[in-house]
């Protein structure tokens, strides 16, 4: 970890207009929850931030189209999307909100600083106005077909093929207000704009040194780079956001845009929980100390965001770090029985798997598995029914379930469920414990380099080597021949069982807390805990339990789509 002594590590913030589905999570939510829970396992200082991005043309779309006030809909989504989190066993340290007046606070202090250093100036613009409704029209209030593709889009970015472009490019133009849809026209209004071109050099030498990141994420931002930054407006006519804090006529029914206030949302979460935890300026150790290691976890449409623009307006404050690393990922597509292609998760065209629901039915260890296995880390990917019933099956009960359960059940027959002693230790054996450990530093290695599917993999390689072992050595039969290799044989086994309820702390908490209770081991997720792996194992003549199945089989009935096969 080089010269760091502390993680601070953020969530991209989900808009509190909708449900969070399994798409959102495989990307940026549950790779870094597995991340926090290693660092910690590990001793490491580190704060893991997410919350509601309660801002923006979305929110302000859904109310009105649901004829409710904005606060209603972020009031319903914000405690929604916190308990699915929660259901999923994704343990920020805090779900904050960007509609706390801390928030806006500290949105129109990064304003004015920004103002102040000559950053922020005013600009006149023309945007697209509604006669009818006699109001500008920000971003996705404007539909039309898309410049590029011909598919129908809204605002400055085309759903289909991803394509940005200016609002005024796009064809077609009509206004997307619920009950409007008349042809806008353009007119002239006044704006703030971040000068990014002032940022230019120091921004392409800070990329320059960041080799190590995802192709993706250093690609998005040297492609921006290398087109040359420009002004971006950073406030909207909308009645929903921060105030503009100026006595100024002119920032009269505009707000300050959100994706300007979201990534100051990371900063003010911050802030509270660190003051709830009682240590309230140590907010400030975090933001603005070089000891601290900044990791921002987003999905692949908020590169630019989070590796060209908060970066520029942390750099305009003088004070704060920027990120040593953004991760971005891909999507998760849905792959749905009897279609030819994977699609997009969209409630509309009813392709979804929220969370929550996904939870209640299957629990959270399937769940954080199975995303993890198909996590889009380098390209898109895509979940199906049939492969969740397959790889949970298949992986999670059939080999890592099933070592420790004919470990166990064996021990708890033959042995009287006690840790016999190691005995005599062969060359297999020895092969065999020295696995846990080089399981270890190879998991590690993976996590160190954000390769969650690797690393859960490997993990489940380690319960390979057991049952492969298992199989090899045969202590049904040497029971009665030589009972002390057989002894030997389920000292091994035990050891790599407690070695793995370790190893699959980060990833499956829950599976790791039951079996870590069958066997008698204490806070397997504990500071320090890593270094435990393979080292300090079960002692000779400590009880365990009988075991209870750790991940049960599914029948194919039980998963949707499954007996399609
Ligand atoms: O794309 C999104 O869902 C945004 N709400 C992410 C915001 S990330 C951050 F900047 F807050
Ligand atoms: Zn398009």
């Amino acid at each position: 970890m080089g010269t760091f002594e502390r993680t601070l590590v953020t969530s991209a913030l989900p808009y509190a207009n909708g449900r969070i589905h399994v798409g959102h999570l495989a990307g940026a939510y549950l790779p870094p929850d597995i991340y926090v829970r290693y660092l910690r396992m590990k001793g490491e200082e580190v704060v893991f931030i997410c919350g509601s991005d309660e801002h923006g043309v979305p929110i302000t779309l859904r109310a009105m189209e649901e004829g409710v006030g904005p606060q209603e809909i972020i009031d319903r989504f914000h405690t929604a999307n916190e308990a699915a989190f929660a259901a999923a066993e994704i343990d920020f340290d805090i779900y904050g909100r960007t509609s706390w007046p801390e928030h806006h606070e500290l949105t129109q202090a990064f304003f004015l600083k920004l103002l102040d250093g000559g950053y922020i100036e005013k600009q006149r613009i023309q945007q697209y106005y509604s006669e009818k409704v006699g109001m500008f029209l920000p971003d996705r209030y404007v539909e039309g077909v898309c410049p590029k593709c011909g598919g129908d889009a809204r605002g400055d970015q085309c759903d289909h093929c991803g394509t940005t472009y200016e609002v005024t490019e796009l064809r077609e133009p009509r206004s997307a207000v619920p009950g409007d849809g008349t042809t806008p026209v353009l007119k002239d209004t006044l704006h703030w704009f971040l000068r990014l071109d002032r940022f230019q050099e120091t921004l392409g030498d800070w990329l320059e040194g960041k080799t190590d990141w995802r192709p993706n994420t250093r690609g998005g931002a040297m492609s921006w780079l290398r087109e040359g930054l420009r002004s971006r407006c950073v406030t909207r006519d909308t009645e929903w956001g921060v105030r503009i804090p100026l006595d100024d006529p002119d920032a009269e029914g505009k707000r300050i845009y959100v994706w300007f206030d979201a990534p100051i949302g990371y900063v003010t979460n911050t802030k509270v929980w660190a003051e709830r935890s009682g240590r309230p300026e140590y907010w400030s150790t975090l933001w603005q100390d070089a000891g601290t290691r900044l990791i921002h976890f987003i999905g692949k449409d908020n590169i630019p965001f989070h590796a060209i623009i908060f970066p520029a307006m942390l750099l305009g404050q003088e004070t704060y770090i920027r990120p040593d690393v953004v991760v971005a990922n891909e999507y998760l597509n849905f792959m749905r029985a009897g279609r030819a292609a994977a699609e997009k998760f969209s409630k509309s065209r009813g392709a979804v798997i929220e969370v929550r629901e996904l939870v209640e039915t299957f629990g959270p260890d399937r769940l954080r598995y199975y995303l993890t296995a198909i996590a889009p880390e380098t390209a898109d990917s895509e979940f199906s029914w049939l492969d969740f019933f397959h790889r949970t099956n298949g992986e999670l009960a059939d080999v890592l379930g099933n070592f420790i359960h004919r470990t166990l059940s064996f021990g708890a027959k033959n042995l009287a469920g006690e840790v016999p002693p190691a005995g005599t230790l062969g060359e297999a054996d020895r092969a065999t414990l020295a696995a846990i450990a080089e399981t270890r530093e190879k998991v590690g290695g993976l996590l160190d380099r954000f390769q969650f599917r690797h690393a859960q993999a490997a993990m489940i390689d380690l319960a390979r080597v057991g049952n492969r072992y298992f199989d090899d050595r045969k202590p049904w039969v040497t029971r009665k021949q030589d009972p002390a290799q057989c002894a030997t044989t389920i000292h091994v086994c035990l050891q790599l069982a407690a070695g793995l309820a370790r190893l699959m702390a980060p990833f499956l908490p829950g599976g790791a807390g039951r079996l870590a209770a069958m066997l008698g081991i204490e806070g397997p997720q504990s500071p320090g805990s890593w270094a435990r792996i393979g080292e300090e194992g079960l002692p000779a003549g400590r009880r365990f339990e009988k075991p209870k199945i750790l991940f049960p089989k599914l029948e194919p009935g039980d998963v949707p789509e499954a007996s399609t096969d």
